[in-house]
């Protein structure tokens, strides 16, 4: 890092800008297997916020980001630490700007999940495990990846030929195997609010 920066700050504060909004900004960083409904829920979850509590939150999405500002990220290792070390950044600006920001990125190591945290204020960043076992993310293959990775056609593809270190102390888990959309966006819902994050 260049040693010649000085970090400028915001005359309005984040605590200023929720009192504008009458809500508080955080992020709600989603990790889970491909195709263990990260995405569905991503969205189900900004429409309620939208339409329920009237909140304005954006979602960025893993393939999304990758089509822009991450296209010159690939799935090795490193790359994927870049992914999210780029997100998490890119959250926390949307977060400061008194945005909820809904990450939807696989997100597979446990490090860098931490590192992102530690970004954030205790209580704007909410780790939420979208749980779904290897079989029914297999068995369901919403984008046929699956299959194309155990022909050898993707390499290093999560699950199969690149690690997913699973959370263990995310602060949510949602089984996306035992609960459909509506259920699980519920309870995230159900979870901010009783952690005092939303009313
Ligand atoms: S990561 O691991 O957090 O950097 O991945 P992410 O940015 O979320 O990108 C995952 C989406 O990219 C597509 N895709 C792959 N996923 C995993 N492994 C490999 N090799 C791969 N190649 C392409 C896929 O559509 C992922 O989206 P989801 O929504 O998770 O299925």
């Amino acid at each position: 890092m260049n040693k010649h920066l000085t970090e400028q700050s915001s005359s309005i504060s984040n605590e200023l800008r929720s009192s504008l909004n009458g809500y508080k900004s955080m992020v709600i960083w989603f990790t889970g297997l491909s195709g263990s409904g990260k995405s569905t829920l991503a969205q189900a979850l900004e429409r309620r916020l939208f339409d329920d509590k009237k909140i304005r939150s954006y979602v960025l999405d893993g393939d999304n980001l990758r089509l822009g500002l991450n296209q010159d990220l690939g799935f090795s290792a490193e790359d994927r630490k870049e992914n999210m070390r780029r997100t998490g950044e890119m959250a926390k600006i949307l977060v400061d700007a008194g945005v909820v920001a809904i990450t939807s990125l696989i997100s597979p190591f446990r490090e860098e999940r931490a590192a992102v945290r530690r970004l954030f204020a205790e209580d704007a960043f909410v780790e939420v495990f979208v749980s779904c076992s290897l079989e029914a993310c297999e068995t369901r293959d919403p984008k046929g990846l699956y299959r194309k990775a155990r022909n050898n056609e993707i390499a290093d593809f999560t699950g199969i030929s690149s690690p997913y270190e699973e959370p263990t102390a995310a602060d949510l888990v949602v089984p996306t195997d035992r609960l459909n959309v509506d259920e699980s966006v519920s309870l995230i819902l159900s979870y901010l609010v009783e952690r005092g994050l939303l009313s």
